[in-house]
């Protein structure tokens, strides 16, 4: 890939495991578990989708409390585990190669930055449990546009922040319907596909898909 200037990467499901804060309670939860956090998840992304639509913004707090509030319901699961699930969302383990990497790109010439629907508050822990704080140049949060991802308001942040082109941005994410998003708008979307999806019919098919994140330093 030539001329990129900034590397920008969603957060949840591409640098974090959303699935993790489920999985640290599995004992308890049994073996339900990985549908309940996939559940929660899915609830999670839709209620941003219909926020967003129904011109009714909550930010990624208030939205991840009460799918989780829905998906407990839907699994049966005991209501005294909401607070230890919620604080562990808020610390959410990075997938397992994300720091090496982050930290190797640190050293080249690029901009590094996260493009979240979450919260400044929630980015600024994410990254200060996880040690991973002198590595980026800048948390954009879709809070200063009030609208979600895939909203083109969003995917603009990076390019007025750094007077640079569309083109000039290599966008990572796990989430088929971000990487569309940020195709679509004029990004060089790379899919990171760890667990062998289908890719979706979105018109846009990405730049390069990778299951790791360590191939994209085969590529940029
Ligand atoms: C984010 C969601 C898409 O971090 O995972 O923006």
């Amino acid at each position: 890939m030539k001329n990129i200037k900034a590397i920008i990467f969603d957060a949840y499901g591409t640098l974090f495991d959303v699935n993790s804060a489920a999985e640290k309670c599995k004992d308890k939860i049994g073996d339900k578990w990985e549908g309940f956090a996939n559940y929660w998840r899915t609830t999670q992304l839709e209620y941003t989708w219909l926020r967003s639509l129904m011109n009714r913004h909550k930010d990624f707090w208030q939205v991840t409390e009460e799918s989780l509030d829905k998906s407990m319901k839907a699994f049966d699961i005991n209501t005294s585990m909401r607070s230890e699930l919620l604080d562990l969302y808020k610390v959410l383990s990075p997938f397992k190669e994300v720091p090496e990497v982050l930290k190797t790109l640190k050293g080249k010439n690029y901009k590094l930055g996260i493009l979240s629907n979450g919260t400044p508050a929630l980015l600024n822990e994410l990254i200060e449990s996880n040690n991973l704080k002198n590595i980026f140049n800048d948390l954009f949060s879709i809070e200063e546009v009030g609208i979600y991802k895939p909203n083109v308001k969003v995917y603009d942040l990076p390019i007025k922040k750094y007077n640079i082109q569309k083109d000039e941005v290599a966008f990572l994410s796990a989430n088929t319907w971000d990487v569309s998003g940020g195709g679509n708008y004029g990004y060089n979307s790379i899919w990171v596909n760890r667990n062998k999806n289908i890719f979706d019919n979105l018109d846009y098919k990405p730049s390069h898909e990778i299951n790791n994140l360590k191939q994209l330093l085969d590529i940029v």
